[in-house]
């Protein structure tokens, strides 16, 4: 099991884009680890969201971390532009990229992190041989494209495989991989994910888009959380 507190991510997908920096101000100040940004292109995925200039933005209003989520066709194009925008890390995909490694050793090359995606047809194996190159995986625990999609239950024993995997590869390593889940993840199924081993979450709907408010929302968000990892502890 991972050593560290489980982080929460806000995914920007669901936040309104009108007050884009003060949602993103409040989600930091509410106890936010890292901002999730999706990137998709109208083809990897069948929708289109937002480019580095957004990246760009956002730089100037939080400290935390920017991982861009590339859910588009060739990210080793568009790698340098968001690097430039402010961008600190890259999650690509495993799917559709027949020189991952390559694509990872440029995410490297410019001084960012970098992690692998994989899709919910996806096994956990396809993870094996890149395992030793990356600070995170990430398991899809949607289809992507869409935020406000339900959890697939289906995932559960993937996220299981990936974090012992990761622990097997990396057992003397003082970093631990970061073992992220992205889709449907709110009060319900965080807490089944971090008993999974997932110690990263992303999450846009519940959020960004919670009645209550983002600080509420971070708060319950992250009580699950600790709640489910301490369990996992005993
Ligand atoms: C989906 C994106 C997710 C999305 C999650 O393709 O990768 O990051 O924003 O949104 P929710 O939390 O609403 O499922
Ligand atoms: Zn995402």
């Amino acid at each position: 099991m991972p050593q560290g507190a489980i982080k929460i991510a806000p995914s920007i997908l669901a936040a309104d884009f009108a007050r884009l920096g003060e949602q993103v101000v409040e989600a930091e100040q509410n106890g936010a680890d890292r901002i999730h940004v999706d990137v998709m292109d109208g083809h990897f995925v069948p929708n289109i969201s937002l480019g580095a200039v957004v990246v760009e933005g956002l730089r100037k209003v939080t400290r935390l971390q920017l991982e861009v989520h590339m859910m588009i066709t060739n990210p080793d194009l568009f790698l340098e532009e968001f690097c430039e925008a402010g961008s600190d890390s890259f999650l690509v995909h495993w799917e559709g990229n027949a020189n991952l490694h390559r694509t990872v050793q440029r995410i490297k090359a410019l001084g960012k992190g970098a992690g692998v995606v994989i899709n919910p047809a996806t096994t956990a194996a396809m993870l094996e041989e890149i395992l030793p190159d990356v600070d995170k995986v990430l398991v899809m625990t949607v289809n992507p494209g869409f935020g406000h999609q339900h959890f697939l239950s289906s995932t559960l024993a993937k996220i299981r495989r990936v974090r012992q995997s990761s622990e097997q590869i990396k057992p003397e390593c003082d970093l631990e991989v970061d073992g992220e889940v992205d889709g449907g993840i709110d009060e319900e199924t965080a807490p089944l994910a971090v008993t999974a081993g997932a110690n990263v979450l992303v999450a846009g709907t519940s959020v960004f888009a919670e009645e209550q408010g983002v600080a509420a929302a971070m708060k319950r968000l992250r009580t699950v959380a600790n709640n489910a990892w301490n369990e996992t502890q005993r």
